[in-house]
């Protein structure tokens, strides 16, 4: 009895092995599994330059807001220069108005005249991202929650 359950469930594995090993397994990147990845198609960013776009509305809350302007030319971020640092350090910058880096982002000695910003968030785009026109690779029925 027990040799026949055995044998029965060796024989159910052996047709479900080939069954999987049939099915195509297609990737969302459209190129056969093991191929070499293709270079992503280079996307501009949406926006000009910063001074002329609306906020992006937050989706939820303690998200790190979306950036709505163009970031050519100051996204190269390295140990001794920070260019995003320069206008969003205060609330002014040659005269425009610029939203601040939050209270999170300065260390607690900080003050207003004399910020001391957090070395922990030096890389801004690890957190903060630009836009661009791309189709959502997946269906997505995401809503935001952040009236609260
Ligand atoms: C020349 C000044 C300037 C520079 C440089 C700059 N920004 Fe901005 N940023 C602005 C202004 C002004 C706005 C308000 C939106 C607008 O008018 O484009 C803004 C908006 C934002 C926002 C949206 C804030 C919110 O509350 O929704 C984020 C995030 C942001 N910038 C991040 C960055 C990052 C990261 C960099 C560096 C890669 C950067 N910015 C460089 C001026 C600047
Ligand atoms: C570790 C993630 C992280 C990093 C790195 C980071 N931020 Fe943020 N940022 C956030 C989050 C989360 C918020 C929203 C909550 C808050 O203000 O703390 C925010 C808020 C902001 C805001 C809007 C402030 C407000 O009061 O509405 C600006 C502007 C901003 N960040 C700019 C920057 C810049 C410029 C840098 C780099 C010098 C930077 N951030 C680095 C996560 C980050």
């Amino acid at each position: 009895m027990k040799t026949t359950l055995k044998i029965s469930l060796a024989a159910v594995f052996a047709v479900a092995s080939c069954w999987s090993t049939a099915q195509h397994v297609s990737s969302m990147r459209g190129s056969e599994v093991p191929a070499t990845d293709k270079a992503p198609i280079e996307q501009p960013y949406l926006g000009s330059k910063p001074g002329a776009q609306k906020l992006i509305a937050r989706t939820f809350q303690e998200q790190p807001p979306l950036i709505p302007h163009k970031v050519d030319g100051f996204d190269d971020i390295n140990a001794t220069d920070n260019t995003c640092l320069d206008c969003h350090i205060n609330e002014v910058f040659r005269g425009q108005k610029v939203p601040r880096a939050g209270a999170s982002h300065f260390l607690p000695t900080s003050t207003a005249a004399k910020p001391e910003f957090d070395m922990k968030r030096w890389q801004c785009n690890s957190c903060h991202v630009p836009q661009v026109d791309a189709k959502p690779l997946v269906e997505n029925v995401f809503k935001g929650n952040v009236a609260q």
